[in-house]
């Protein structure tokens, strides 16, 4: 059954995840606790999850996949620590618990997002089990920094933040979701089938289209959950949104308006995969799971 799969890749991500922490005990070790604090404590691996299906679908060996499914949960991890930060959203609960700033103080969260980050490229640069191919190895450490950066994650997030109390357009309210969080999902089945080292363009190219569908569908289901959603699910709090006078799929469109749209992109992603056969079927599954999902 796909959904035993999808669990058998997040389990596999929380051990591949623990074993490339830097341990507990280890100097300096208030350090260390934040970054393993911030990345164990919770969270769904969606993006590990992802990694491993587009993997699965290109045929990639599945222990090549632990480097980059860590890589980009590590980069995912540290954008949480930093967007819960007072600066940014200023949230004190992430995972049920509370955010990595309120647990450490401010200081040590910053330095916990900064030090994951660097872990993801380390990671991603000396993973041994990872494809060996030095060309390929290079186009995946150029896809994360380009999705992590200015043109992909922490572009949307400064987009986010200047958003702020002002009225987006449909367009421009789109251009800042693909940046802050469809361009890491991408990232993460890019990265999955990169690692068949004979994958076909073609295919590269459907699965690609597809990520940037549910990238995109992922972030709107976060928007309409921050209004629908309930905290204890959620584990975050919920309509903080509305309070700090986000842009969002919900107050531009209405909550119906943003599920058409959340729908329209999960058939469209669907329809990327339509001649493929069932090797994309967790892939399907993801894409149902992220316009649904209740957190
Ligand atoms: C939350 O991402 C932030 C967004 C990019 C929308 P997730 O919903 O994937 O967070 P966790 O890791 O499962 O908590
Ligand atoms: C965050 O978006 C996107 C990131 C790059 C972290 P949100 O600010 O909506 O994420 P949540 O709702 O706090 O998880
Ligand atoms: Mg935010
Ligand atoms: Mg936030
Ligand atoms: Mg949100």
């Amino acid at each position: 059954m796909v959904a035993e799969l999808i669990r058998q890749y997040q389990a596999r991500a929380n051990q591949a995840l623990g074993q490339r922490l830097p341990a507990a005990d280890l100097h300096p070790t208030d350090l260390h606790q934040a970054m393993r604090y911030a990345v164990l404590g919770g969270g769904k691996r969606i993006r590990p999850v992802l990694v491993y299906s587009a993997g699965a679908a290109t045929g990639a060996v599945p222990e090549s996949l632990d480097g980059p499914a860590c890589a980009v949960e590590f980069i995912h991890a540290y954008s949480l620590i930093h967007d819960d930060l007072p600066a940014m959203d200023n949230d004190d609960l992430r995972h049920g618990q509370p955010s990595c700033h309120k647990a450490f103080g401010e200081a040590l969260a910053i330095l916990a997002g900064d030090a994951l980050q660097a872990l993801a490229f380390q990671v991603l640069g000396q993973d041994p089990a990872m494809i060996p191919d030095p060309a390929v190895r290079l186009r995946m450490l150029d896809v994360l920094a380009l999705a992590a950066g200015s043109r992909g994650m922490v572009g949307g997030q400064a987009i986010d933040l200047a958003a702020v109390g002002r009225e987006l357009s449909l367009v421009e309210l789109e251009n800042m979701h693909i940046h802050k969080t469809g361009a890491l999902i991408r990232a993460s089945v890019l990265l999955g089938a990169l690692s068949q080292p004979r994958v076909e363009p073609a295919l590269l190219e459907r699965l690609d289209r597809y990520a940037k569908c549910i990238g995109l569908a992922f972030q709107i289901r976060d928007d309409i959950l921050d209004v629908i959603g309930d905290t204890a699910t959620l584990g975050k709090t919920t309509g903080t949104d509305r309070a700090l006078d986000k842009p969002t799929y919900p107050a531009l469109l209405g909550l119906d308006g943003a599920r058409e749209h959340a729908r329209a992109l999960y058939e469209a992603a669907l329809a990327s995969l339509e001649p493929l056969g069932p090797e994309v079927d967790p892939l399907r599954w993801i894409a149902g799971y992220i316009v649904e999902r209740a957190h």
